[in-house]
């Protein structure tokens, strides 16, 4: 069978991205995915603030332990000038030493399409609805991922299979992201259309991510229902496990919050704000084995998943090796 254009672009054997997750993204998960036949893709601010690595270092640490292709995700919202520099040095240095797909989320793609195609790398854009299509697509990029109502992170708030009828008008590779788990799942987002899925929460429920063992539990034991969006995190709807520290926390902004996300003047700054606190919440709540801190992102396909297995399995159990 002819190869599917994403399995080009990207270099793998299987149509799975484990996506980027801010923290859960550690070296060994996202070597441990490319080795298996997967796109295994770095989140920067994980390898660097939560797993602590110089941006070059950890790149060259995964590297030492996979040959196969990376991917790497940058949010690319200009929220600093300061930090938008880093995005750039940090691409940069991606570029150098190798990397050539990228997952680009938020804002506008346009620089980094530039200086990806120059070295004749790829970018798909993260996307919840066509209007933020159109502008990827004038923006110059390769592929789209359609992040569903389903999906762990910021989720979409449209099913799969919606956004796929919309997305596959542009005649661009369209990648499923969420809501998947279960081989039967996978089957269906191919065959729907899809040219490949990105997961995250299951990979969350493997051997190979650093999260911590009550992390892990908590997603096997999540329902569905379990599930909710909290806007707490960053102003705009975050799929989170429905803990105490999320009960205690309610899921939507307090009265100044919601004054200043509905001002123009001070939008940016309350989610900085928000955005950064969350940022330390969420890796103290990483790491800790006390299950203390329960402040958990998951999607709703937590409600499938039922063991934490290594990535080669997680993998094995969706494609059972038929598909390449
Ligand atoms: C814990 C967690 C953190 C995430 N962090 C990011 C991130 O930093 N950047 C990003 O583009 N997507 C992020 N996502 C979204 C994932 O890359 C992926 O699209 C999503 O998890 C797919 O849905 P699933 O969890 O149902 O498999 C995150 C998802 C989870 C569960």
């Amino acid at each position: 069978m002819a190869k599917s254009q994403f399995l080009i672009d990207a270099g793998v054997e299987h149509p799975i991205i484990c996506g980027p997750m801010y923290p859960c993204s550690n070296p060994e998960l996202v070597a441990a995915v490319s080795s298996s036949g997967g796109l295994g893709v770095i989140q920067p601010i994980s390898l660097t603030y939560v797993h602590g690595y110089d941006f070059r270092e950890g790149l060259a640490y995964i590297q030492s332990l996979t040959s196969k292709p990376l991917g790497m995700n940058l949010l690319i919202e200009k929220s600093s000038k300061k930090y938008h520099d880093k995005m750039l040095e940090w691409l940069d240095i991606a570029l150098d030493m190798g990397v050539r797909f990228f997952i680009t989320s938020l804002g506008k793609p346009d620089w980094v399409v530039e200086k990806v195609h120059q070295y004749g790398g790829i970018v798909y854009h993260d996307v919840t609805e066509t209007k933020w299509a159109e502008k990827a697509i004038a923006a110059g990029v390769d592929g789209l991922i359609a992040v569903n109502n389903r999906a762990g992170g910021h989720a979409g708030q449209q099913p799969c299979n919606h956004l796929l009828q919309q997305l596959q008008a542009f005649n661009l590779p369209v990648v499923c992201a969420g809501g998947i788990a279960t081989r039967a799942a996978y089957q269906d987002a191919l065959s729907s259309g899809y040219q490949a899925v990105q997961m995250g929460t299951r990979f969350i429920a493997s051997e190979e991510c650093s999260a911590s063992m009550p992390y892990k539990l908590a997603i096997i034991k999540a329902q569905e229902k379990d599930i909710v969006l909290t806007e707490r995190m960053t102003g705009v709807p975050v799929s989170v496990i429905n803990t105490p520290y999320i009960q205690r926390q309610g899921l939507t902004p307090n009265r100044l919050e919601r004054w200043m996300l509905a001002h123009r003047k001070f939008k940016h700054l309350i989610r900085t704000i928000l955005a950064l606190k969350s940022l330390k919440s969420l890796k103290d709540s990483l790491a800790d084995e006390k299950g203390s801190h329960d402040y958990w992102q998951a999607g709703k396909s937590a409600g499938d998943i039922s063991s934490v297995i290594t990535v080669q399995q997680i993998i094995d159990e969706l494609t059972d090796n038929t598909d390449t």
